[in-house]
């Protein structure tokens, strides 16, 4: 078995996978979202806190798996600086307690890897990874053959969900609230203009229609937010369809995924089912459960690196808030 540790944002997990079979033999999470909720998004230092006090108990509970345990998985980029160190240090004191070799986890492999929790992988797959820290398209070919193809050239779409509700006072995270508040909205009434419509890039942009929202918030009554909510909900998921349309014209799909926190807005997930009809691709999705930061993402990775020898010396393991 692996035991695997993810701290690399508001998400304390702890994970323990059956190398044989892929089964997730325990899985516990403790989220901070109350705590941050107050501030309108994460407060790095307090989210190390936090992590600091629920590992260590969150590890008691997987004593009943130490004696079986081959490998100590850990997410060691990218996420906040401050929050990675928690898990890694965890992961260093469990890795020299029971004598077993580190794998340092990628975060963005794990959330591809949260479509095959108990599963076997399905490769090729053109990825969508739509999270707090990032949104971009990846072609996953296996573990290590992963190419970007288009990013964000500023704000993800997750996190322009986190602000735009932050400007109504929804709390943190926005996602959730927006996308409720959305649902009784009308989606046509505020005509935002759809980020770099006309630039032939492969890119994505949130800042502009984010301070667009802005405007419309700072002159609107509060009854009119589900409208607003539902008019960014739309057009920050078209400036994603009118992306990948483009994309497709040369890289037609044939498995496609849309991974991350924000992989759980079911409006763009509905429009992504649309876009690929007319390619008769194959839509595949976590579970609800799985879209958000977890360990058992981590675990799966974890499984497959530990197949492939793939150990990190203790000296290697770094945290790193970006990945190059
Ligand atoms: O993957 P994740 O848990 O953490 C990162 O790796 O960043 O993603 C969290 C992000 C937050 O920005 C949150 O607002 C967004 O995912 N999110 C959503 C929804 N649920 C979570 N965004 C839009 N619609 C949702 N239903
Ligand atoms: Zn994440």
């Amino acid at each position: 078995m692996i035991l695997s540790i993810e701290s690399s944002c508001d998400d304390s997990a702890i994970a323990v996978t059956e190398i044989a079979t892929n089964r997730l033999v325990f899985h516990k999470k403790i989220s901070q979202e109350i705590e941050h909720s107050v501030y309108g998004g994460v407060v790095p230092e307090l989210a190390a806190r936090l992590h600091a006090e629920a590992l260590p108990k969150i590890l008691e509970q997987c004593e009943p798996y130490f004696k079986e345990l081959k490998a100590v998985a850990v997410t060691a980029s990218p996420g906040l600086a401050v929050t990675l160190i928690e898990g890694v240090t965890l992961a260093k004191a469990v890795s020299i307690a029971l004598d077993i070799p580190l794998i340092a986890v990628n975060h963005l492999i794990g959330h591809i890897y949260s479509l095959f929790i108990e599963k076997e992988t399905l490769f090729p797959l053109t990825v969508l990874l739509v999270s707090g820290g990032h949104t971009q398209v990846m072609e996953v070919k296996s573990l290590s053959e992963i190419t970007t193809v288009a990013k964000s050239m500023d704000d993800s779409f997750g996190e322009s969900f986190d602000k735009v509700a932050k400007m109504m006072r929804l709390g943190y995270p926005g996602g959730p609230a927006i996308e409720k508040l959305a649902k009784e909205g009308d989606r046509k009434r505020y005509n935002f203009t759809v980020p770099l419509l006309r630039t032939p890039q492969l890119a994505f942009s949130y800042s502009g229609l984010k301070n667009a929202v802005r405007l419309a918030v700072e002159k609107s009554e509060p009854q009119d937010y589900k409208d607003i909510a539902a008019s960014f909900e739309h057009i920050a998921s078209k400036h994603l369809i009118h992306k990948l349309k483009k994309y497709f014209q040369t890289n037609p799909p044939k498995n496609f995924a849309i991974v991350g926190g924000a992989s759980a807005n079911l409006y763009l997930r509905g429009e992504i089912q649309e876009l690929l009809k007319p390619y008769g691709a194959k839509l595949l999705l976590s579970e609800l459960q799985y879209c958000s930061d977890n360990a058992a993402m981590i675990g799966r990775v974890a499984v497959d690196m530990y197949k492939k020898n793939m150990f990190t010396s203790m000296e290697e393991v770094q945290v790193a808030p970006r990945v190059k």
